[in-house]
């Protein structure tokens, strides 16, 4: 059962209803940031309904002891976690003593407006208390030029009678997080004080691991206006162990106002030594703009983001506004201004799935920020893994395997996550970051990463791969068991085909790299293969085993796969979904429902090795019998129901990728949204829609139109050229920046030197 809280307009979230039983769907879905901090769509004022306060900060964790039922060898001892942070955004509201609560008070004219344009989140509603009516504003947003700077506008107007109207705002330092696995606080205060201006220090508490302690210090600047200036306002300032408040008062008559804006810097241990971070802070609030002016060049700064990124849809304001939200989000969380973080799975919105860097990374977003970031941006995500070898070579060894067995979930390269179907099996996460380095390589032309740092990395995890099968006296063959694929409903299995692929895609692509690489004078790389070793790689990838089904011949997900009970999804209840909400872990793992692309996702990566008619075939076996639970699974297959001409399919899947938080699709948006998702329709779009692909370093397209869509157009950065593609009844790329190019559209190879354009089904082209 889906769910739209907000109204479908192309740029904004909007909505004139408070959604008091879904608050925290709203409080997800009205999260903004900025990359260097973020938060819920929390309010300001008290609110005593059910919330979910969260604050994050970037790259700011705590190591939270595990916590398991029985104890297995080779579990981490700590789980990262995306740590809560100072709460720096409230400002409690008096009229006459009573306090405005939206839980306990009357109010109307409820209205909220997020607006993806600026990332400003505004509200107003009018309240009654006693004989006196006001309206109230509010509006905020993180500063995308200055990022430790949050900017806060507060207004309250009196419509009737007269009131006494106090605002108090604060900074609150005791927080704590909604997922932590012993209900202990991971900060503590450690001052609060007035002077130079209202502030408080805090650091993560002490922790049995060696991680470094986080110290924030949180410094507010308040501005207080009349509308009437010949008034008075008295002022008070008021701290606590764990806060640090002003409080302002006027008596206010019938249309008269009062206006706060609050500028908060956000400084942390990560950048900032502790012994400075007083003077950084202050500093930066002294300087800060006022909110309107801040505001203009937030403005811009969105606009230059959204003259590269936005890809606009003709015809369709849900598929629209469906993709401008995720990319909103993305580029929130994450536009790689800073190479020590990476992308999380909740990103600034909630706490769920701990760390911040999974395979979804290296998989999912690294295709976007590859055409539209410079590729710094991608080689940032690549070395962050780099400089993790170390820990991806312990954690290896840990589980007595040799190489590089790179986490599941992690902060600082330590495996974070505690289920061993997760931790030990869920193995094809090496895979994917070895293809990031294929990606890369192969979108941007760039060798020199490969050559080098991507080199060690991919020789470490194929010695992973080496050490992780096993020899099957029994087929002759080589073989991968005891894994859990990316289809998490079901737990250790044999042969996952898709592990298999990738491990021997994996042992093949580093050997061929290694032999090039090695003999050349300028070879950086700290690593040595010896003649025995290579050809042992070659050995495995040219002796692994893979489940196929001769009958249907379709690769088997698995080797008993077939064994199942197999049955399509149609066959399933509305009220048995989705079914990792309604039944028993036991009965998922027995059932053949997949949760997310495996057999497929394989496919989607080395698409140039199958045909189409193995690609129909494999899609049209395994679509039927996935329930998409994981938010990464609708792209995936969006974009394979292109390739094979089922495009309702495709635009189906691309509207459960697009929306899938905007409609709360998968009934989990409360807990917060799914950031790493969220390039999925940007993929289903460019990879889906458009077919855009890049094998061999050979750029082309075989778009079509959605039905219903008038047009849709999106730019890409490839090779230091930058490409218009719009797609009406006519495919037309210019081209805006760089040098020519011969690129692919449909069958026809065309040289691009300004612009092209054909009919969208194929034809000779109009105007090469
Ligand atoms: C998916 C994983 C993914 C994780 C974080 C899980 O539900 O099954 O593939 O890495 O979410 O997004």
């Amino acid at each position: 059962m889906t769910k739209t809280l907000f109204d479908v307009l192309p740029w904004q979230l909007r909505t004139n209803k408070l959604h008091t039983s879904d608050f925290l769907l709203q409080e997800s879905l009205t999260s903004i940031g900025n990359g260097y901090m973020g938060m819920r769509g929390n309010f300001e004022e008290t609110y005593s309904g059910e919330m979910h306060k969260g604050t994050y900060l970037a790259g700011v964790w705590y190591p939270d002891k595990t916590k398991v039922g029985w104890w297995k060898n080779g579990y981490p001892d700590y789980f990262g976690k995306v740590v809560n942070a100072v709460d720096f955004i409230p400002v409690n509201i008096q009229i006459n003593g009573v306090e405005i609560d939206l839980s306990q008070v009357t109010y109307q004219d409820f209205e909220q407006t997020l607006d993806m344009r600026t990332g400003e989140l505004k509200r107003s509603y009018k309240v009654v208390v006693g004989n006196v009516s006001a309206l109230l504003t509010f509006k905020r947003f993180l500063s995308l030029a200055v990022k430790e700077l949050s900017y806060q506008k507060i207004g309250v107007a009196v419509i009737e009678g007269n009131a006494i109207v106090c605002l108090k705002p604060l900074i609150n330092g005791f927080v704590k997080n909604n997922d932590s696995n012993y209900d202990e606080l991971f900060w503590k205060v450690l001052e609060t004080s007035h002077k130079p201006l209202p502030y408080l220090t805090m650091i993560t508490v002490p922790n049995a691991f060696g991680i470094e302690q986080f110290t924030v210090t949180a410094m507010m600047k308040n501005v207080v206006t009349l509308s009437d200036s010949d008034q008075k306002i008295a002022k008070e300032s008021l701290q606590t162990d764990e806060q640090v408040a002003e409080i302002y008062q006027a008596q206010l008559a019938s249309g008269e106002a009062i206006t706060l804006e609050k500028v908060v810097s956000v400084v942390t241990s990560r950048d900032i030594l502790p012994s400075k971070q007083k003077e950084t802070a202050e500093r930066l609030v002294q300087k800060s703009l006022s909110y309107d002016e801040a505001l203009e060049t937030q403005e811009r700064l969105w606009k230059e983001r959204w003259q590269l990124a936005d890809v606009a849809i003709e015809g369709d304001v849900k598929a629209q506004q469906g993709i401008r939200f995720n990319l909103f989000q993305l580029f929130q969380t994450y536009y790689g201004d800073d190479a020590r973080l990476n992308i999380g799975p909740k990103g600034f919105t909630g706490e769920k799935y701990g760390g911040a860097t999974y395979w979804d990374t290296e998989a999912y977003a690294v295709p976007l920020y590859l055409a539209l970031a410079d590729p710094k941006v991608t080689r940032n995500l690549l070395k962050y893994r780099h400089n993790q070898l170390k820990e991806a070579k312990e954690n290896a060894e840990k589980l007595g395997l040799r190489g590089a067995l790179y986490p599941m979930v992690t902060f600082n390269g330590v495996e974070c996550h505690n289920e061993w179907e997760i931790t030990f099996e869920e193995i094809h996460r090496n895979g994917a970051i070895a293809y990031a380095i294929y990606n890369y390589t192969n979108y941007t032309g760039d060798t020199s990463y490969l050559a080098h740092e991507g080199l060690e990395v991919l020789v470490e995890i194929s010695r992973f791969w080496a050490s992780r099968v096993h020899y099957s006296t029994e087929k002759e063959q080589f073989m991968i068991h005891g894994v859990t694929g990316p289809n998490e409903y079901e737990n250790n299995v044999n042969n996952n085909w898709y592990t298999n692929v990738l491990a021997t895609w994996v042992l093949r692509y580093t050997k061929e790299a290694y032999e090039k690489y090695s003999q050349l004078p300028d070879f950086k790389a700290t690593v040595f293969c010896s003649p025995e070793e290579l050809a042992h790689w070659a050995n495995i990838s040219d002796n692994m085993y893979f489940p196929y089904d001769e009958k249907r011949q379709v690769f088997v997900q698995h080797d008993t796969f077939l064994d199942k009970e197999l049955m399509p999804i149609t066959e399933l209840k509305e009220s048995d979904r989705p079914l990792n909400q309604k039944w028993s872990w036991d009965h998922i793992l027995r059932s053949c429902f997949i949760k997310q692309a495996d057999v497929l996702q394989g496919i989607y990566f080395f698409g140039d090795h199958y045909s189409l008619a193995e690609k129909k075939r494999n899609y049209l076996f395994y679509e039927p019998m996935t329930v998409h639970e994981s938010s990464l699974s609708p792209s995936i297959h969006a974009i394979l129901a292109a390739e094979i001409g089922l495009y309702d399919k495709a635009m189906s899947m691309y509207e459960r990728t697009a929306r899938l938080d905007l409609d709360n699709i998968n009934n989990d948006t409360g807990d917060g949204l799914h950031i790493t998702s969220m390039t999925g329709s940007w993929l289903a779009i460019v990879q889906g829609f458009a077919q855009m692909r890049t094998w061999n370093g050979q750029l082309s397209f075989s778009p079509f139109l959605p039905k219903g869509w008038e047009s849709y157009s999106f730019h890409i950065l490839y090779r230091e050229r930058l490409l218009k593609v719009t797609i009406t009844e006519t495919v037309r790329i210019d081209l805006l920046e760089g040098e020519p190019l011969t690129l692919t559209l449909y069958d026809h190879n065309v040289e691009l030197s300004d612009h092209i354009a054909m009919p969208i089904e194929g034809g000779v082209p109009s105007d090469v």
